[in-house]
């Protein structure tokens, strides 16, 4: 096997604030092999855009520092790089598409000049042939008139053009792996939809990695391969997309998986968990979930703080809970089963 295109391992990001220190990622692991999409689900503030933003090289510092831990990508430590070493990947083999559409596009530049821009900075490449290969992306994004386009501003379009001008942005250097933050979150539904299909079809066409953030699992089921389920800095648990709805192992993830009826019926309704993600400066030891677990066993939980790991017997499904490790003897109080393979 080779080696993960992208390859976080045990990453630890704090925040240096008036308040204290923001305990943000608490080592966070997760790989994204080539040609793999992985989704990223979990709620708000459970460290999905930190671990992004770290991996795009792109976090303040001050307040950010990246404790420890390392972020491999395609056999680089990117942590090791300087920022000219960075810049020649970032913008080029790994894109972004952020959270918030408009704060990706300059409203005083045209739609031309903005995604033409990667291209000069990284290409060696002709104005008219960059010009051209834009054209192209636009039309592969699902815009019609591109030219046209080419010479309007971001003002003159729709939530979900603008949208299709982000993906177009993040494409053009082809790059082999792409971030999606919440990329339809600002979109109604049906635009959302249109959106995810789009994505899907450009990954094929384009044959690249996608780490796809939400913390919708409808939105997510629609394209990932594997999932990685995030939890106050934490992944609490690594597995396929069937095996997150068919065995889910974390309390957490079966509490969410529960919350989407099947992969058939995408109906979404919010996660109907207790409580509320606790507060990263000086948060709990033991279990970060610990305090609104509904399968909570006891002072372990408490105190140690539950590695990610492999339980014995099953495969590619890793979890973060006393339930598996050797520090408790409890059952699980659900059946474990596992997916018989296709
Ligand atoms: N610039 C910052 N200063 C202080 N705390 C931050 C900063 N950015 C993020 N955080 C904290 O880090 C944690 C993870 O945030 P984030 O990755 O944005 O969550 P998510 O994307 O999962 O909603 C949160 O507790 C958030 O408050
Ligand atoms: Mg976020």
């Amino acid at each position: 096997m080779t080696d993960p295109l992208l390859e976080i391992d045990d990453l630890h990001v704090h925040f240096h604030t008036e308040e204290g220190t923001v305990e943000a990622l608490d080592g966070v692991s997760l790989t994204v092999e080539r040609d793999e999409v992985v989704g990223v689900i979990g709620e708000s503030g459970c460290g999905k855009s930190v671990t992004a933003f770290s991996t795009m090289g792109l976090l303040q510092s001050p307040p950010a520092e990246v404790v420890s831990g390392s972020i491999r990508y395609d056999g680089r430590e990117l942590l090791d790089l300087s920022d000219d070493e960075l810049d020649g990947i970032r913008g080029d083999d790994i894109t972004m598409i952020y959270q918030d559409p408009m704060s990706s596009l300059n409203p005083v530049l045209t739609i031309g000049h903005q995604l033409t821009e990667p291209l000069l900075a990284h290409r060696d490449i002709s104005k008219a042939a960059a010009r051209q290969k834009a054209i192209e992306m636009l039309e592969a994004c699902g815009l019609a008139d591109a030219e046209r386009l080419m010479d309007e501003y971001p003002d003159a379009l729709s939530g979900g053009m603008r949208q299709r001008v982000v993906i177009a942005m993040a494409l053009i250097t082809e790059p082999k792996l792409l971030i999606a933050d919440e990329p339809t979150t600002a979109l109604d539904v049906t635009i959302q939809a249109q959106i995810m299909d789009l994505l899907r079809d450009l990954r094929e066409e384009f044959e690249m990695s996608v780490l796809i953030i939400s913390h919708d699992l409808a939105v997510i089921s629609e394209i990932a391969d594997r999932m990685a389920v995030m939890y106050a800095g934490n992944v609490v648990e690594t597995c396929s997309m069937r095996e997150l709805f068919e065995a889910p192992l974390h309390p957490y993830t079966r509490k969410l998986a529960e919350s989407i009826p099947s992969l058939e019926t995408s109906v979404q309704r919010l996660p109907t968990i207790e409580g509320t993600v606790p507060e990263l400066i000086d948060p709990p030891t033991g279990c970060r979930f610990a305090s609104r677990c509904p399968d909570y066993i006891g002072s372990e939980c408490d105190e140690i703080d539950p590695q990610l790991a492999e339980p014995e017997g099953i495969r590619d499904h890793e979890v973060a809970c006393h339930y598996y490790t050797d520090e408790s003897d409890a059952e699980p109080p659900w059946q474990i089963q596992g997916v018989e393979d296709q």
